[in-house]
C-alpha cells in the first residue's frame, strides 16, 4: 500500500518540554553514534503530540538524531503505526484485512466504517471525530475479525458490535477492548478442550484487557503526564511533567563524525 506525506502540512513542529525531556532521555539509552536507534519511539511521541505524523515532525526528529530526512521518512512511511495524514480526533480505526479476518467478516466491518465514518479510508468523518483504514495482519488472527482502535485490540467483532463501538466512542465512552463475544482470550468459544489445567478460572479479564481496563488510555493521546519520567542513568528519577502544552525547540544532535583509522590518514 502506497504511503505518502499528506499534501497539507503545518509550518513547523517542536516537542513540548515534557516530550522533549522524554525524547532526550530515550536517546541516551543508545551508545554514542547509534542515536538513530531512537527513531521509532521519537516519531511515535511526535505523532501522539500532534495527532498524526507531519513532515516537519519527521524532519525535527531526524535533526535530533543526526539523520538525513529521507531516512526518517523511510521509517515513517514503512509502518502502519505512523499516520501520515490527519486522523479522527476521537479514534482512528484500523480494520485488519488479512486472510483470517477477511474470511471471518472484515468486509462487513469496513462496510460499517463506510456507513458511519466516511466512504473512503483515511477520510475524516463529517464531525472530524473518526477515520478508518484497512491494515495488514495485526497478529490476532485467532480472534478474527478484529480492529485496532487507539492502543488496544477489539476482537471477535461482528457488524453490529462494530457499529456499537463507534457509537459508544462518539458518546465519549471507551468500550472495553478484547474479545467482544464473551471469550476470555483465544480459547474455543465453548471453553477449553485441552490444557484445561492451565485455565486460570479466576480473573475477570485476560491480562491485556485487564491492563486496558486499569489504565483506561485506549484512545487517549500520550502527553507526558501519564507516568513519571525515569531515567536514573541521567539522575532523573520520577519527575512528572506539569505542563505538556508549551512547545520548545530541540537542540540538534552533534553531526556524526566518522573515525579515520591511523593507516588511512594522509
Ligand atoms: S488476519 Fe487479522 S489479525 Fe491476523
Amino acid at each position: 500500500m502506497l504511503r505518502r506525506l499528506h499534501k497539507d502540512q503545518p509550518d513547523s513542529f517542536a516537542f513540548t518540554p515534557a516530550n522533549l525531556a522524554w525524547a532526550e532521555a530515550q536517546i541516551t539509552k543508545y551508545p554514542e553514534g547509534r542515536q538513530a536507534s531512537a527513531i521509532i519511539p521519537l516519531l511515535w511521541r511526535a505523532q501522539e503530540q500532534y495527532g498524526w505524523l507531519t513532515r516537519p515532525a519527521i524532519e525535527y526528529v531526524s535533526d535530533m538524531l543526526g539523520m538525513a530526512y529521507i531516512r526518517g521518512l523511510e521509517v515513517a512511511s514503512f509502518s502502519f503505526m505512523f499516520q501520515l495524514q490527519p486522523v479522527g480526533s476521537v479514534a482512528h480505526i484500523q480494520i485488519c484485512g488479512t486472510t483470517s479476518c477477511m474470511i471471518c467478516g472484515a468486509e462487513d466491518l469496513m462496510e460499517v466504517c463506510k456507513e458511519k465514518i466516511a466512504a473512503k479510508p483515511h477520510e475524516l468523518s463529517a464531525d472530524g471525530k473518526f477515520s478508518w483504514e484497512e491494515v495488514e495482519c495485526l497478529g490476532s488472527c485467532s480472534n478474527a475479525p478484529m480492529a485496532q482502535i487507539g492502543k488496544d485490540y477489539y476482537e471477535d467483532l461482528t457488524k453490529v458490535r462494530m457499529g456499537e463501538i463507534i457509537d459508544e466512542l462518539a458518546a465519549g465512552d471507551v468500550p472495553l477492548p478484547g474479545p467482544q463475544n464473551g471469550r476470555y482470550a483465544s480459547e474455543p468459544l465453548n471453553g477449553l478442550s485441552s490444557l484445561v489445567e492451565y485455565d486460570s478460572g479466576e480473573t475477570q479479564y485476560n491480562a491485556s484487557v485487564q491492563l486496558a481496563s486499569d489504565i483506561g488510555d485506549t484512545v487517549k493521546r500520550i502527553d507526558g503526564t501519564e507516568v513519571p519520567l525515569t531515567a536514573p542513568w541521567q539522575g532523573k528519577i520520577g519527575s512528572v511533567a506539569k505542563s505538556a502544552t508549551k512547545p520548545v525547540t530541540a537542540k540538534k544532535a552533534a553531526p556524526r563524525v566518522e573515525k579515520v583509522k591511523d593507516n588511512e590518514k594522509q
